[in-house]
């Protein structure tokens, strides 16, 4: 019989992208969906790696069965890394990604490149019934754009410019970005740890 794994997420994007990363193992991936969880887990901690743990913790206690979370956010170093853990939360939950990111342009207007450095990050935990509690991470580097460019992806993936690929995140295929992007770096070193305890 599989193991199961429980990925603390309602997005379905999100939980494609992890059962196609971890479909080696031999292991049947659940999302709160099939398990009816319906409540909004509060996102109190400081860091990524600590809202991860919040939330992995929080489904494995009422589960009981291994539990996956990630958090992750956009860190630019000219805003002292905000947005960071407020990327859901900028301007507030229900503004679009168009004003949010239209924002971010103006308060970066005649900042030159070199100091328009930014990053995606992704935390990702893992907490077991035993109690056990492991974390990855994984981030892609880049830098704020000057222009909304791009329609793939979500967020703010039409800002947030690859000089190495010449283009947005936005303008990767969902494919290409999965393969280097933050959450897919920090879901790949976790299938590891993963396989390391027989998974
Ligand atoms: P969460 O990890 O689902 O809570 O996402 C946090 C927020 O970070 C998202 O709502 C986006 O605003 C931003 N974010 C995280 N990853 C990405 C990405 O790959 N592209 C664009 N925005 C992202």
């Amino acid at each position: 019989m599989k193991r199961k794994i429980i990925f603390a997420t309602g997005n379905q994007g999100k939980l494609a992208e992890v059962k196609e990363i971890l479909k080696s193992l031999h292991v049947e991936v659940l999302s709160l969906r099939d398990i009816s969880f319906e409540k909004v887990i509060e996102e109190t901690g400081a860091t990524f790696e600590e809202n991860a743990i919040i939330k992995a913790k929080t489904i494995m206690d009422i589960a009981n069965e291994v539990v996956l979370a990630d958090d992750s956010g956009l860190e630019i170093d000219f805003l002292n890394k905000e947005p960071g853990v407020y990327s859901a939360r900028y301007l507030g939950e229900d503004t679009s990604y168009d004003i949010k990111n239209n924002t971010i342009l103006e308060r970066l207007k005649g900042v030159p490149d070199d100091k328009r450095t930014a990053r995606f990050v992704c935390a990702i935990a893992a907490a077991f019934p035993n109690g056990e509690i492991i974390t990855t991470s994984g981030t892609i580097e880049g830098i704020i754009g000057h222009e909304i460019i791009g329609d793939h992806g979500f967020g703010y993936d039409p800002i947030f410019y690859l000089p190495d690929y010449g283009c947005s995140t936005a303008q990767l295929s969902m494919e290409m970005k999965n393969k280097i992007s933050h959450r897919g770096r920090a879901l790949e070193k976790m299938k590891e740890e993963l396989e390391k305890r027989g998974f």
